[in-house]
C-alpha cells in the first residue's frame, strides 16, 4: 500500500489555511479584489516570517465572504485531504471570519460547511468535524463572542473549541472565560501553545485552560519538566512538523523533536496545519517522517490510533475510524 493510501486521521487543519492559492485567486478575481501582493511568482502564497504569514492568511481569508464561498472551500479542501488518505479530519473554523461573530450569521456559515462535508463524505468517505477557534491576537473580548457562537452550535458536528493566532500576544489566563463557556457547552478543548512561546507557554496553557490536546506544543522539548507533565497527564500534541520547519521553529526535519517527544511518552499525532502555505500535504509529511526518523507502518498505526482516541467526535464515529485503521494497519 502506498503512503497516500494509508488511512489517516488529521486533527489540526485550519480550513482557510488549507485553501489552495488558485482557489483564493479565483475568488479574488470574481470579486474584483487585488490581492496580488500575497502571491509569489509561481502562484503560491508569499510571506517573510510568522507575523507576516498571519497577515497574508487574513488577506487570503478576506476573499471568503459568504456561506457559499465556505461551501466551495470545504469541498476543495476535503478533496485534497481525501486524496492524501485522510479518513477523519477535524478542522478549525473561525466565527471571526464567518459572520463576524454574530450567532445567526455564524449558523448560516456552519450549515453551508456541514452540507459540503456531507457531499464530500458521500463522495470520498472522508468524515469531517469542526472545532471553533478564537484568535489570540484579536483579544479576550472577541474570544468570548466566539465562544458564544461555539456554545450555540455545539453538538455532534461542532465538537471542539480552540485558540490559534499570535502566541506572543496576551496570556492563556486572559481567555479563561471563553474556554469555560466552551467547556460548559460540552466541547473538547485544544490550544495552540509552544509553537513560538517556548515551554513556559505550554505550561501556562495547561494550567489556565486545561486542554486535552495542544496545537503544536513542540517547544515543550526545551524543559524536561514540561515534557514529563505532558506525558504524565497524557495531553495529546497535534504536531505539524512541516509547518514548524517551513516557518523556522526548527532549522531542519532532523532537528524536529517529534521522535524525542514520543520517546518521552508524550502522545503525538501528525497534521499539516495550513498545507499550501507550507508546500506540504499529509502524505508528504508521512514520507518525510519515514525518511528522517525511519518510521514504519507500526509507527503510523500508533500515531493514527492516538489521534482517533483523542478526536472530539462521538463514540460511534470513533469506533468506525478505529476499525478502519485496525483493518488497514494489521
Ligand atoms: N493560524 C493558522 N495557522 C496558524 C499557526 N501555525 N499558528 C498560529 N495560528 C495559526
Ligand atoms: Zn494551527
Amino acid at each position: 500500500m502506498s503512503v497516500a493510501d494509508l488511512p489517516k486521521v488529521e486533527l489540526h487543519l485550519h480550513l482557510e489555511g488549507a485553501a489552495p492559492p488558485g482557489f483564493i485567486r479565483g475568488l479574488a478575481a470574481e470579486k474584483d479584489m487585488d490581492i496580488s501582493h500575497i502571491f509569489d511568482p509561481d502562484g503560491g502564497y508569499a510571506y517573510r516570517d510568522f507575523r507576516h504569514f498571519l497577515e497574508v492568511y487574513e488577506a487570503a481569508t478576506a476573499t471568503l465572504q459568504s456561506p457559499e464561498d465556505y461551501h466551495r472551500l470545504t469541498l476543495a479542501v476535503l478533496e485534497q485531504s481525501a486524496a492524501n488518505g485522510v479518513v477523519y479530519c477535524e478542522t478549525f473554523l473561525s466565527p471571526d471570519f464567518c459572520g463576524n461573530r454574530e450567532v445567526s450569521a455564524w449558523k448560516d456559515y456552519l450549515q453551508a460547511i456541514r452540507e459540503a462535508a456531507e457531499i464530500a463524505e458521500a463522495r470520498d468517505g472522508i468524515v469531517l468535524r469542526g472545532i471553533v477557534t478564537c484568535i489570540r491576537h484579536f483579544g479576550p473580548e472577541k474570544a468570548k463572542q466566539t465562544a458564544r457562537c461555539a456554545a450555540e452550535t455545539a453538538g455532534d458536528w461542532l465538537v471542539g473549541f480552540g485558540m490559534a493566532g499570535d502566541e506572543s500576544r496576551g496570556k492563556p489566563g486572559d481567555f479563561c472565560y471563553a474556554f469555560d463557556v466552551a467547556r460548559e457547552a460540552g466541547l473538547g478543548i485544544t490550544v495552540h501553545a509552544g509553537e513560538w512561546g517556548g515551554a513556559a507557554s505550554v505550561r501556562d496553557a495547561m494550567v489556565a485552560l486545561r486542554p486535552s490536546r495542544i496545537g503544536h506544543g513542540v517547544q515543550a522539548i526545551e524543559e524536561p519538566a514540561v515534557v514529563a507533565r505532558l506525558a504524565d497527564e497524557q495531553v495529546v500534541l497535534e504536531v505539524c512538523p512541516g509547518s514548524n520547519v517551513f516557518l523556522g521553529v526548527f532549522p531542519s526535519w532532523q532537528d524536529h523533536p517529534i521522535q524525542r517527544l514520543r520517546d518521552a511518552g508524550v502522545p503525538v499525532t501528525v497534521s499539516t496545519d495550513d498545507p499550501p502555505f507550507f508546500h506540504t500535504a499529509l502524505a508528504a509529511e508521512y514520507d518525510r517522517l519515514a525518511e528522517t526518523f525511519g518510521w514504519e507502518a507500526k509507527d503510523f498505526r500508533d500515531i493514527n490510533l492516538t489521534a482517533a482516541r483523542a478526536a472530539f467526535c462521538d463514540e460511534a464515529t470513533r469506533a468506525r475510524v478505529i476499525e478502519t485503521l485496525e483493518a488497514a494497519y494489521a
